[in-house]
């Protein structure tokens, strides 16, 4: 195991209405006027907008909003919500939505004491200083909650990046799973989605002898192949509901991914997908990441037959090991189909012949890729190639 640090200092608002509670919440951590930074109205339809302000009322904080977060934010309502928090004195951000409207709320936060443009952060600049940021969450997915990442997109030339660093770690996340009984079944299973991604990125190493992060890896992983059903099946199950958000909170606040190297090129191929065709995320790595799994599994079989067995509950082929590995890679494809993601470009909606362009914005995005089996321009390629005609 490697050396490391863990920190995580949000402070976790969980269960049923808590949402009520969050002006205080805003209160202890120091904000006196927030911007209440949500999406594309769901927060309005579902009267959660108003929940929250009714909260803020009580504990006498005053706000200002900004609506309007698309999925995969963009960076020009970025630079809107920097000069409307400057010019209304605003001291901390409210995020009332999912991963795009926190990660836009990061952008802003980090935007707004700084000189220079906010993308110089997105290029790789590490920010000094940051507005505290809070959140109301509305989805189980990017985990956005509990991370100190934040992923943007340039609209000049669809340029979708992410940055890290603790000063935009939530200070605290109000978790009510009943906020989430109203999204649409194929939201609910990009976000599951995206939930496995974020562990199999840390599951996938080189870093030998890392039994307790391999674990609860793996308690994540069996959790969502047996809630994510439960809550398609029926959207208004409260305990499959509340399950699900813990996990996306775990599965990326990096405590299952200390002490070991991670991978994350799925990640960061899929990013071209969502930033060239506006696709859902947990969508975009439903075709990318088996077919990673496909191309780089010969590198560790013994570790694919591993995740086919505890996860997916192959049976082991001592004969013929690769057996058993392939059987778990399709037993995920399988899996991903049943809760209704699509599983090949097809499905997805995107095109064999804009693999060039995903390579030329992969490197300009990323350059050279790491991780669990470093990947050169050409293997990348290959990797959309097999996504692309992928099958059950
Ligand atoms: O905009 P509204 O109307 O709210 O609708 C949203 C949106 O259309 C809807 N929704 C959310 N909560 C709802 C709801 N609809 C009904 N009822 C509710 N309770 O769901 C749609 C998707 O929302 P979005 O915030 O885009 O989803 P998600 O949380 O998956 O975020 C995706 C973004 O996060 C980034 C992704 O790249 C993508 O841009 N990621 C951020 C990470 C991070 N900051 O740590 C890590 C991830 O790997 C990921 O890259
Ligand atoms: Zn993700």
């Amino acid at each position: 195991m490697d050396n490391f640090n863990f920190y995580s200092p949000t402070e976790f608002v969980f269960g049923r209405d808590r949402e009520d509670e969050c002006g205080e919440y805003v209160k202890k951590y120091g904000g006196s006027k927030v911007l209440i930074h949500y999406g594309g109205g769901s927060a309005v339809k579902s009267g959660l907008l108003d929940r929250v302000k009714a909260s803020l009322e009580k504990s006498g904080i005053t706000w200002c909003e900004l609506g309007g977060v698309k999925p995969n934010p963009r960076d020009a309502l970025v630079y809107k919500g920097i000069e409307l928090a400057r010019a209304e004195g605003v001291d901390m951000m409210l995020a009332v939505g999912g991963g795009s409207v926190i990660d836009s709320a990061k952008a802003i936060a980090i935007g707004v004491p700084y000189k220079g443009d906010f993308w110089d952060f997105y290029r790789g600049k590490a920010p000094e200083k940051a507005l505290p940021v809070g959140v109301v969450l509305t989805i189980a997915a990017a985990g956005s909650e509990g991370s100190g990442n934040s992923v943007i997109t340039k609209e000049d030339g669809l340029i979708k990046k992410g940055t890290s660093s603790d000063l935009i770690r939530p200070k605290f996340s109000v978790m009510d799973p009943a906020v989430t009984q109203t999204l649409p079944a194929y939201q609910t299973a990009c976000g599951a989605t995206d939930i496995m991604a974020h562990v199999f990125e840390r599951y996938f190493t080189n870093t030998k002898e890392v039994e307790i992060t391999d674990r609860l890896c793996e308690a994540v992983l069996t959790t969502m192949v047996k809630e994510t059903p439960r809550v398609i099946a029926d959207p208004n199950n409260y305990d499959a509901r509340a399950n699900i958000m813990w996990a996306g909170m775990v599965a990326h606040n990096n405590i299952v991914g200390v002490g070991r190297e991670q991978d994350w090129n799925s990640h960061n191929i899929e990013h071209q997908l969502s930033a060239v065709y506006d696709c859902a995320h947990g969508a975009g790595l439903a075709v990318i990441m088996p077919a990673w799994m496909e191309f780089v599994y010969k590198h560790n079989v013994m570790r694919f037959c591993q995740m086919a067995t505890r996860v997916f509950g192959c049976a082991m082929d001592f004969e013929a090991p690769e057996r058993t590995a392939l059987a778990g890679i399709k037993a995920f494809r399988r899996f991903l189909h049943s809760i209704g993601m699509p599983i090949n470009f097809t499905e997805l909606g995107a095109k064999v012949e804009d693999i060039p362009l995903f390579i030329e914005k992969y490197e300009i995005g990323y350059g050279r890729s790491g991780g669990f089996v470093p990947l050169s321009s050409k293997d990348i390629a290959e990797i959309y190639r097999i996504a692309a005609k992928a099958e059950l």
